[in-house]
């Protein structure tokens, strides 16, 4: 079988359902012209786990949540990194790979947090709370980054929140994670603008997908399906996150599914996750819920891949003196991984 025809069989088990043969095929064509181009120009495809199931199962070479694509990222050899993910994404893996080409395939692909703060607000909470440790989610820009001691994901920021040594800490931008991790870490989360008191400092940012899931989608799931395990992404609010089974990050939430012996599940997450998780085991079901797709995320496909590459667009760009700052943020991030 030529490669091709691989990749449409795969499809074909994962999509095979929802989306019609003549797609398919279609799709696996682009593909396998994608896999002879990343050859011949030496480049490395990222995909992060809420990328369309037609990219994720073809062309990538390394999948993963941001923690393990930010890790994978500083570990490659190859002349071109393409990131298929959200802006952020792709100026995490350039500053961890300076000397690269890295591209994105969209001009822009934003994300409701990262917009949410910039770096004069960084710089005015510092004024406001001096000396404290400021910690700054992955999912912000360059110019964010680089106002803060260090940077933490869904995967991480617990362990990182837990080894500040002060019994204050900012914690930024996304409120909900924020109250999520000062819950488990038995603190109060205080948003500056609403002056309560607190040790955690917060922001009023939130994930414009995660904040959609309400406590009454974990109800009835739970009267319609009362043997399913509901899992929750940590930027989803307090209230989902509390009647949930299980709470983690992208990984963690495959990890959970692949080494459990439920048979039925519920992800309460970006939708392309359900078919991004390889179901070798086919009794695993997934429980349908409303669909949130992540407008950014869904801009990436196989068609803008095959032409970012061809063309070597977009490429990022960090200035020098930003990319100092935020690089040293992320990587305490990853030392601290690593030593763990
Ligand atoms: P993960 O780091 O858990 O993959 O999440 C990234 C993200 O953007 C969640 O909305
Ligand atoms: Fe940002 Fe939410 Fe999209 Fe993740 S799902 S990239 S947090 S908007």
């Amino acid at each position: 079988m030529n490669t091709a025809a691989l990749i449409y069989d795969r499809f074909k088990r994962v999509l095979g359902e929802d989306t019609p043969d003549c797609v398919l095929r279609e799709k696996a064509g682009i593909a396998q012209e994608i896999i002879r181009l990343k050859k011949e120009k030496n480049a490395v495809i990222l995909v992060h786990n809420y990328i369309d199931p037609l990219i994720f199962h073809s062309v990538s070479d390394i999948t993963g949540d941001s923690l393990e694509l930010s890790k994978k990222a500083a570990k490659t050899d190859s002349d071109i990194i393409l990131v298929c993910g959200v802006s952020f994404m792709g100026q995490t893996a350039k500053l961890l790979n300076p000397e690269k080409k890295v591209l994105l395939p969209v001009k822009e692909a934003g994300c409701s947090l990262a917009e949410s703060i910039t770096a004069d607000d960084i710089r005015n909470l510092k004024e406001r709370y001096p000396g404290v440790p400021v910690v700054t989610y992955i999912n912000t820009y360059a110019e964010t980054k680089a106002q803060t001691d260090i940077c933490c994901t869904s995967g991480n920021a617990e362990a990182i929140l837990r080894s500040i040594d002060s019994d204050k800490v900012i914690f930024l931008p996304d409120e909900y994670l924020g109250r999520n991790m000062a819950r488990i870490m038995g603190k109060k989360l205080i948003l500056p603008h609403l002056e309560e008191k607190g040790e955690v400092i917060g922001w009023n940012g939130r994930c414009e997908v995660h904040k959609l899931f309400c406590p009454d989608h974990v109800k009835t799931i739970r009267k319609n399906h009362p043997d399913a395990i509901i899992l929750a992404h940590p930027e989803c609010p307090p209230q989902v996150v509390k009647a949930v089974d299980f709470t983690g990050g992208t990984k963690a939430m495959i990890d959970f599914i692949q080494n459990s012996n439920a048979q039925k599940f519920c992800l309460l997450t970006e939708k392309a996750m359900e078919k991004n998780i390889v179901l070798n085991d086919h009794r695993k079901e997934f429980i349908p819920v409303p669909s949130m797709r992540c407008p950014h995320m869904e801009k990436i496909t196989l068609e803008n891949i095959l032409e970012a590459l061809h063309r070597e667009k977009y490429e990022i760009v960090i200035p020098g003196e930003v990319r100092a700052k935020a690089a040293q943020a992320v990587q305490r991030m990853i030392d601290f991984n690593w030593e763990r």
